[in-house]
């Protein structure tokens, strides 16, 4: 059990129920100094519902706490402040990371059970953004996050790979394209066509015209139609490939919004069946009660997003038959979800409950959102590539005789950028600064990535052998072996929550905590205490290694 939940048990047991066990796990708090206990209990609310002082109550509460892992209480203020036993958790911890290894943390909630993860998922013939990048880094943590937890996750890639831009964009190809330009710089290119025909649609409407006629051509199997559209889904996936490759994600399906396109009928069909498709000005939608109808079919005939993604969650529930189904989106979609959720609830399909939209914030450019349609994106096959330039550059400085140079600058490169990302909360909007991801101190992920290889490092230096005695008591470690400790409830909490930047903020703490003993103690001064202190550091990189790859991050041994 972890200490938290451990000492509640315990405080719930001394207070005869007269608080619940999850109230005194939330009252629980952390004293602002180490001297003043590890942990501590306020009385305050406690003296309201007893009608008593909380200096009466906090010794009577002191005085009846049992339990092996505490080694004494004191009284500050209506406080119970506790004090563990330094050695039962150093040595119960440190055995355990010794034995486990990368394993330590692994949870069983899942139980091989599935979960689909929606992630990535960016537009054909459109740049990859920013906030595609956000999808990509939380989703594929949260699908780290729950392996980890003995789920079986399924990553599903929905690219964007039909839709009305792909008629605009058509329409742009023919009157202002040249195909040796596109086949040169396909993702630019057609940014350029993209962003003209908005410009000049402003001044053309009926070009919009043209464009919903080139759509519905597509749709209909239009011969031009599609070899185009093959043609800027390829050159488009190429491109994307790329950045995967950088960041090291794979897919288990890249079964985009077109893959739908025969499984449609089957939904609307389905809808007229349960009497659930009402008409509404020529076009087909569903009504809902608290919310707007979710449009299934327009006037024109042609299909919506809402109807593929209805018709993607039945494929993905009859394919993999999910427990659970994210959606990693932006927040600006979350009327969809929650009409798409709300349709499958109505057509009576009991795991609607099992779907859930995991939103995120924007990612702002001088506080402004960046817009694809004005051309206003940072590119982010460049925003990688000069990450790993900048970690060359630096490795170059302070480690010029490193081997692998131009590898580890890659680890450390897109790890910058990815714990830029995940060290927020999700729901957060982050202002995009190349200059922030690149410090290499600071709350960043070399800082992280660095502390890693030097601990490493001693350990090469100690010849460290795993095997050795793990009974300690180490003072000087003790802020090092709560952290430890606390890791398999930080990624449970971290999964049961959606939420990576747990884990972020965890490791930025066990960071902290090592290097302020690494900084206090000499580790390899052939005392008595060195193989202890060893051990500390090994179970250090141990965890900070499974942290970063729960992140999708890797932790070099030398930088
Ligand atoms: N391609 C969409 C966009 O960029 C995101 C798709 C998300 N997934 C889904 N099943 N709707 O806006």
């Amino acid at each position: 059990m972890h200490i938290v939940n451990e000492l509640a048990h315990v405080l719930y047991q001394t207070l005869d129920g007269k608080l619940t066990e999850e109230k005194i796990q939330q009252m629980i708090e952390k004293p602002k100094y180490e001297h003043l206990g590890d942990y501590s209990f306020p009385c305050f609310e406690l003296a309201k519902i007893l009608r008593k002082s909380p200096n009466v109550i906090a010794p009577e509460i002191a005085n009846e706490m049992q339990s092996p892992i505490i080694s004494h209480t004191e009284i500050v203020g209506g406080y119970v402040n506790i004090f563990l036993q330094q050695e039962v958790i150093a040595t119960s911890v440190l055995t355990s990371i010794l034995q486990e290894k990368e394993s330590y943390g692994t949870g069983s909630s899942g139980n091989d059970k599935v979960v689909t993860i929606d992630l990535s998922s960016p537009n054909i013939a459109k740049p990859f953004s920013m906030g595609h990048l956000r999808s990509t880094v939380i989703g594929n943590s949260l699908a780290l996050l729950a392996e980890k937890q003995g789920f079986q996750a399924v990553r599903i890639n929905h690219l964007g790979d039909w839709g009305t831009q792909f008629g605009k964009l058509i329409v742009a190809y023919k009157k202002w394209g040249k195909e040796e330009i596109v086949r040169e710089n396909p993702i630019q290119e057609l940014l350029k066509l993209y962003v003209q025909f908005h410009e000049e649609a402003e001044t053309a409407p009926s070009l919009e015209d043209e464009a919903r006629a080139w759509f519905k051509k597509l749709e209909n199997g239009d011969k031009e139609a599609l070899e185009l559209w093959e043609w800027f889904r390829h050159e488009s996936w190429q491109e994307f490939l790329k950045i995967y490759d950088i960041l090291g994600i794979k897919f288990d399906s890249n079964d985009g919004e077109a893959f739908y396109n025969d499984k449609m009928d089957r939904v609307v069909k389905l809808l007229e069946e349960k009497s659930l498709l009402k008409e509404s000005d020529g076009a087909q939608v569903v009504e809902l009660e608290d919310l707007p109808p979710c449009l299934i079919k327009k006037s024109d005939g042609t299909t919506l997003y809402a109807t593929r993604d209805l018709a993607a969650a039945l494929y993905r529930q009859e394919t993999y038959e999910f427990d659970q189904s994210l959606y990693v989106v932006g927040n600006e979609q979350s009327l969809h979800f929650k009409q798409v959720y709300k349709v499958l609830e109505k057509m009576g399909y009991d795991w609607h409950s099992g779907l859930k939209h995991i939103p995120f914030g924007m990612m702002l450019k001088d506080g402004k959102k960046m817009s694809t349609r004005k051309g206003k994106v940072v590119l982010l096959e460049s925003v990688l590539k000069e990450a790993m330039e900048l970690a060359l550059t630096n490795i170059e400085e302070k480690n010029p005789g490193l081997v692998n140079k131009e590898a580890v600058a890659k680890q450390v490169g897109t790890g910058a950028v990815i714990f830029h990302d995940l060290k927020n909360y999700r729901l957060h909007d982050i202002e995009f600064s190349l200059e922030d991801m690149l410090k290499f101190e600071g709350e960043t992920g070399p800082y992280l990535q660095y502390t890693h290889a030097r601990a490493s490092s001693l350990l090469r230096k100690g010849n460290f052998e795993p095997e050795g005695d793990a009974s300690h008591h180490l003072p000087e470690a003790w802020q090092v072996i709560i952290q430890l400790y606390a890791f398999p409830e930080v990624v449970a909490r971290a999964w049961s929550e959606y939420d990576p930047s747990q884990v972020a903020k965890y490791l930025m703490e066990l960071a902290r905590a090592f290097n302020k003993f690494y900084g206090s103690v000499r580790i390899l001064d052939d005392t008595k205490w060195m193989q202890a202190r060893i051990t500390v550091v090994f179970a250090v990189t141990v965890v900070l290694k499974e942290g970063l790859r729960l992140l999708g991050m890797t932790a070099p041994l030398e930088m």
